[in-house]
């Protein structure tokens, strides 16, 4: 799968220009890590990539083909957790991934199995049948994350997936995800450079809306002569307008 980002930009309706001219190119298997201050953009993006916002220029290629005119393939092939995500509250984690398999297409007997694989990936299984409103946070966004993956997409977009996860959960679901890239396009924002650091190939840093690197996380630290990517991060930030 190959994504094409070509003069994207997008101002939203008061005027606020949340991306600039946005030229990218990325291609499966990769992991990436979309990192930047808040408000530099990284939400706006994620949405755009997955239909949920249209661009106010520029367009987004999937495979050479516009992005608009791919919607309901895109419904089987993309997994998207949004940053902020309402669950239903009263449905069992079970109850809601099933709710979440039909929306997909993803017809009843081949749900099943799917499921199991999903809850097993999260570490869901003794909460299964455990009302949504009774979940800890972290463990809500483990059901988030755990309907990203149903189906297996080719893309999977996770918007902040690490954010109220204990540590050890946090190991396991960068390895998930590391794993998940082997074979697919797996596009990840974080606050947390760590996460970055030891799971993606790949990393986009924004700022204000424009990108100020695209590269491997090893180039970044070779050009700023860094001996961790927190550091290298923080030497390309500074003297930079934070948002
Ligand atoms: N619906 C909206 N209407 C108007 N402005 C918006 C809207 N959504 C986002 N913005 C603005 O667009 C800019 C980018 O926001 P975005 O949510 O993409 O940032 P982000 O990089 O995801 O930040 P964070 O790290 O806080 O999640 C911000 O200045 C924000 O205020
Ligand atoms: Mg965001």
């Amino acid at each position: 799968m190959k994504i094409e980002l070509k003069e994207l930009s997008k101002t939203y309706k008061g005027g606020k220009t949340a991306l600039k001219n946005i030229d990218l190119t990325l291609a499966s298997p990769s992991l990436i890590g979309l990192v930047g201050p808040n408000g530099a953009g990284k939400s706006t993006l994620m949405k755009m990539l997955t239909a949920n916002l249209l661009p106010s220029a520029g367009e987004i290629l999937i495979d050479g083909q516009p992005l608009a005119k791919q919607e309901m393939n895109l419904k089987s092939s993309l997994g998207y957790l949004p940053q902020e995500f309402g669950l239903f509250e009263d449905l069992s984690a079970e109850q809601f991934l099933d709710y979440m398999a039909a929306l997909k297409g993803i017809d009843a007997k081949a749900a099943k199995p799917e499921i199991e694989r999903v809850i097993s990936l999260t570490h869901l299984e003794e909460k299964r049948k455990a009302k949504i409103r009774t979940l800890s946070g972290g463990q809500k966004q483990r059901v988030g994350i755990a309907q990203a993956l149903l189906g297996d997409p080719k893309l999977i977009i996770f918007d902040e997936p690490t954010v109220g996860l204990d540590p050890a959960e946090r190991v396991a679901f960068r390895n998930l995800f590391a794993d998940a890239a082997k074979s697919k396009l797996v596009i990840l924002s974080t606050h947390i450079i760590e996460d970055v650091q030891s799971a993606c190939d790949h990393l986009i840093v924004l700022n204000q809306g424009e990108i100020c690197y695209a590269g491997t996380p090893d180039a970044l630290m070779a050009k700023k002569s860094a001996s961790s990517l927190e550091t290298a991060y923080m030497a390309l930030m500074d003297g930079r307008d934070r948002a």
